[in-house]
């Protein structure tokens, strides 16, 4: 299972936890994570609604947030949990009950705040028309160990995420982003014992599956068949590598007849979408099609590239070396009729 942490954000009121939160939470979801936030004013409204701001409601908000993060983390998701948490003890008994814990300051000086008020709390805490207000008349304790801390009066939130993100890399959480922050190749090998096919691992996997759904509505659809549907579940993992969908005319070609992609990459045999000359007469090439497994859910939408006939013979001669059906790779062509179509 991959390993679950929680990145703990502390500071004050404003000072811009829940925007980056929001920004590692897009990042890290981009990268394949499964990801919940954890944002204090948005819990405020439901698991400890009804508490204010006395030590003793601060503290047990602290430590709602704290028990769901642990039940997460251990679950493997990568929490990003958002709140003042203005109390040094309670953040540090969270990070002793979760483990996985990575704290980061989002420190802003309160003359900043004030200017900025984007709430407008801190005119009235000034006013004294809110009381106990965190920084203004309520106290907040800075992290002595933070892993990260970020400025954020002086560094944008590009950076101050990618200064979590790096940190993240360096504690193992995260494998190095590819092409990323110069991370080393010491590093990257920690992560794969050897470097994907083609020198970049292919990931199609997409994060928000409600939106693609919808997307997929009103397509045309085609069934894959069960090898199919594997096939398609290697490209969207990287398991074929460097392909990031099925094989064009000129993959496919470069393959079967030279065992290399157009892109030069060696390649020896054909990963191609068929479908019968009737289905596939009624796609364009350009448009977006549902791609759906043998019960009929939905698997994937393929943008249409290129349709192309395929040469069975001259696949079982060259890639199979035999015409001799009895050869499983010779056999599953047969099972439909001339016409294949691949996309990326
Ligand atoms: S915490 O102290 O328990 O960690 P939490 O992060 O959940 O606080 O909620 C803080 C938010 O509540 C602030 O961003 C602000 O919008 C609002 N708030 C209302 N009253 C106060 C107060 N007295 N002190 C700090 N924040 C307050």
């Amino acid at each position: 299972m991959t390993r679950g942490f929680t990145i703990w954000l502390t500071g004050l009121s404003g000072a811009g936890k829940t925007t980056i939160a929001e920004r590692l939470d897009a990042e890290l979801r981009r990268r394949g994570r499964r990801v919940e936030l954890l944002d204090g004013d948005v819990v405020r409204t439901h698991l400890s609604k009804g508490l204010g701001f006395s030590k003793e409601d601060r503290d047990t908000n602290i430590r709602r947030i704290g028990f769901v993060a642990k039940l997460l983390t251990r679950n493997g998701a990568a929490v990003i949990a958002s709140a003042i948490s203005p109390y040094r003890e309670i953040r540090d008994e969270n990070r002793r009950d979760i483990g996985d814990f990575v704290e980061v300051y989002v420190e802003c000086p309160l003359e900043e705040l004030v200017k900025r008020d984007v709430k407008g709390l801190y005119a009235k805490a000034i006013r004294g028309e809110i009381a106990q207000f965190t920084g203004v008349s309520d106290p907040y304790e800075e992290p002595l160990n933070a892993e990260v801390v970020v400025r954020t009066d002086r560094e944008t939130v590009e950076e101050s995420t990618a200064k979590i993100l790096a940190k993240l890399e360096d504690l193992g959480y995260i494998p190095p982003a590819a092409g990323g922050n110069g991370a080393g190749p010491a590093k990257a090998e920690a992560w794969q014992s050897i470097a994907p096919h083609g020198g970049r691992l292919i990931d199609r996997r997409v994060a928000d599956v409600r939106e693609w759904e919808e997307r997929a509505r009103g397509l045309k659809q085609l069934r894959l068949s069960a090898r199919e549907a594997s096939d398609l579940h290697m490209i969207a993992v990287g398991g074929f590598s460097p392909l990031e969908g099925f094989m064009t005319r000129d993959d496919y070609l470069g393959a079967v007849k030279e065992a290399h992609l157009a892109s030069g990459l060696v390649w020896p045999a054909p990963i191609t979408l068929s479908a019968s000359q009737d289905v596939a007469s009624g796609l364009r090439e350009g448009e977006d099609v549902a791609l759906l497994d043998e019960s009929g859910q939905l698997l994937a939408v393929l943008h249409l590239a290129d349709i192309f006939p395929y040469d069975k013979e001259l696949e079982a001669k060259e890639v199979y070396r035999t015409t001799d059906v009895a050869h499983p790779g010779v056999a599953s062509p047969t099972a439909r009729e001339t016409c294949s179509w691949a996309a990326r």
